[in-house]
């Protein structure tokens, strides 16, 4: 879910509406909001608007019911956990007394139980959610508190298990908005006679650029002239101001119909971006961000990447490379798997936490796992600022930009390059198979953006063929060594755009089950090795045979120059020459733009497709 809260002297409404629209793709079940009134035209009051849907309708609503002039005000658009995404489970929730309003991010695991108790007292819940608790408790505790908006919620959040981000206002305090955090995301936005909350900075940031962290367990109570953080105990906390290094524009669309079209196209530059100062003229990598001492690095005998969705198809890839370089064994796991299989971790195990957003709950869980049996936590993370980076050991950020569009592609290619750059590292460091290899691969590694650009300058005959398969009941990917994972990320792109049934397989597992799939006129898109790997691009060859024999549709990948596939191939992409490693950099980019193309085919929304969100913050 996205949350905003201001306080200040413009109007709180088109604040938190603006933050809202940039948060949307946090959720976009519903949308609402709360504004506080007072002065001398308007008594003391809280007006709130929601509606289920996106932003759009809440628009609509308050167009047909404006809401009268306030300076201070929250707002929600929600990704559904308790109860269906109608007008009634839309955020802001209030207590009976309609005087306190809160929205939330996160779940209370014991909301049944404080329901009951509310209930006995004689409070009346509306809704199916697990938020409202919260709103009658606040009203319950404020007389308890003097009146104290900030002291009543932390004697709320003393109460609360589970994970939660909550940001409230109240009647009678016109100036004042309150937000605690634990294991969910909340930043504070400081400006000038102004103050914002947010789950990011995005939210805020055409207004200011200076924000602060805040960490677990803190409230926040916000007032024009300042900001207070304290522990849940009341004691003062301590926080890190931070400064946001990329202006508006870089989340804005810029002209492209989608995020998601902009995005693909930054690729080229993002990577560069990632790559830009970690390595010397001589080919030596350096990172001066690595907390990791150099005799930490030799001392690690295990790598395991946990991480979900496109990021976990990261990992699938980072492993090849990693036991390749470092001869390191290296294991991936699905970071909601991780901790309940009670994985075999010690202090010499390094886990690598990927993550675009850096707030992926599962993710965060199991690295907490991870650092609890002394492994140590390197995070590979997008976001400055973000849970995931600050509970790791160290963290090697990706110069991907904020990524809006909710299925994920410049993140993915940097979050690559990132792990390989980890790979190489630790094989510097360790000092195995150092030499013409990896001074060969760093080389090539600062091609990949060029390499990028030139797929991208060579797509439309992709889009074309996306309008022509916009029927298929079903697309199949397959791939072999680093093209198998490059194929399930292609099938979970078309899922996740095109709401397609699609997946992706080892190329050498077809036989073993899923060629039973194959059926007259079935799309199937192939990643063909590289030519320098005979062995595995000679059976690659035969597999296309196999499925096309069997009335396949063959969408073969393959490098330019190689035409060994040409005579089995309905449609042939052509990509860049680059060492079979680096291959899934410029191989996924076609498998974007093919899912991409898809959806605006089928008339769905490309930014944000239904049910899902950019961030997922429980677990
Ligand atoms: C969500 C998104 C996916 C993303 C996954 C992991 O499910 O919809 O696109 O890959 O989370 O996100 P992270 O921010 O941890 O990389």
């Amino acid at each position: 879910c996205g949350i905003v809260g201001y306080v200040g002297a413009k109007s709180a409404l088109e604040v938190v509406l603006e933050g809202l629209r940039r948060l949307e793709y946090r959720g976009y079940d519903s949308a609402g909001v709360a504004v506080v009134t007072a002065g001398p035209d308007t008594a003391h009051g809280l007006i709130i608007a929601k509606k289920a849907g996106k932003i759009a309708n809440l628009d609509k609503e308050l167009a047909a019911r404006p809401l009268p002039p306030s300076t201070t005000g929250i707002g929600h658009t929600r990704w559904a956990t308790h109860g269906p995404p109608n007008d009634r489970n839309a955020h802001p929730h209030s207590n009976n007394a309609g005087r306190v309003a809160v929205v939330h991010n996160g779940i209370i695991e014991n909301f049944a139980l404080l329901r009951a108790e509310l209930e006995a007292r004689g409070n009346e819940l509306s809704s199916d959610t697990d938020t409202e608790v919260v709103a009658h408790l606040l009203g319950e505790l404020l007389p308890e508190a003097d009146g104290d908006l900030a002291e009543a919620m932390r004697r709320v959040c003393r109460r609360l298990e589970g994970a939660f981000t909550l940001v409230a206002v109240h009647a009678d305090a016109p100036d004042v908005v309150v937000g605690a955090r634990r294991n969910s995301p909340l930043v504070v936005g400081v400006g000038e006679g102004e103050n914002f909350l947010a789950s990011d900075v995005s939210a805020f940031i055409t207004h200011t650029r200076d924000a602060i962290e805040l960490g677990q367990d803190q409230v926040v109570e916000l007032r024009r002239e300042g900001v207070t953080v304290t522990n849940f105990d009341g004691t003062p906390a301590e926080t890190t101001p931070f400064h946001v290094d990329w202006d508006i524009s870089a989340a804005e669309k810029g002209g492209y119909d989608y995020f998601m079209l902009k995005e693909i196209a930054e690729q080229p530059k993002a990577i560069a971006d990632t790559l830009l100062g970690r390595f010397t003229p001589e080919g030596r990598l350096h990172l001066d961000e690595m907390r990791l001492s150099d005799d930490d690095l030799r001392e690690v005998d295990k790598i395991i990447i946990i991480a979900c969705g496109t990021s976990f198809h990261v990992g699938l890839i980072a492993k090849y490379a990693i036991e390749h370089w470092t001869r390191i064994p290296c294991e991936v796991e699905l970071a909601s798997e991780f901790r309940y299989r009670d994985p075999i971790v010690d202090r010499s195990t390094m886990v690598i936490a990927i993550s675009q957003s850096g707030e992926t709950m599962d993710t965060l869980m199991a690295l907490r796992h991870a650092r609890e049996q002394k492994a140590k936590v390197l995070a590979i993370c997008n976001t400055n600022g973000s849970t995931i980076p600050r509970e790791s050991d160290a963290v090697l950020y990706t110069y991907a930009g904020p990524e809006i569009a909710v299925a994920s592609t410049k993140a993915f290619l940097t979050q690559i390059v990132a792990t390989y750059v980890i790979a190489l590292y630790l094989a510097q460091v360790r000092g195995i198979k150092y030499g013409d290899e990896i001074t060969a691969i760093l080389a090539d590694l600062e091609k990949t953006p060029a390499a990028v650009a030139k797929v991208l300058e060579s797509v439309e005959p992709v889009r074309q063929l996306a309008r022509e398969l916009k029927d298929a009941k079903s697309v199949l990917f397959i791939g072999r060594h680093v093209g198998y994972p490059v194929a399930l990320e292609g099938a979970l792109k078309l899922k996740e755009l095109a709401y397609m049934h699609a997946e992706g397989f080892a190329a050498g597992e077809l036989k073993h089950g899923p060629i039973a799939l194959i059926e007259e006129g079935l799309p199937v898109f192939v990643v063909v090795p590289p030519k320098g790997r005979d062995v595995l691009h000679d059976k690659m060859v035969s597999n296309i045979q196999e499925i096309r024999a069997r009335g396949a549709r063959t969408i073969v990948l393959v490098e330019e120059g190689d035409h060994s596939v040409d005579p089995y191939a309905d449609h042939v992409i052509r990509l860049p020459k680059v060492p079979t490693l680096l291959q899934p950099l410029v191989a996924t980019v076609p498998l974007q733009v093919f899912s991409c193309e898809m959806a605006t085919a089928k008339g769905h929304d490309v930014d944000q497709p239904r049910n899902l969100a950019k961030s997922v913050t429980v677990e």
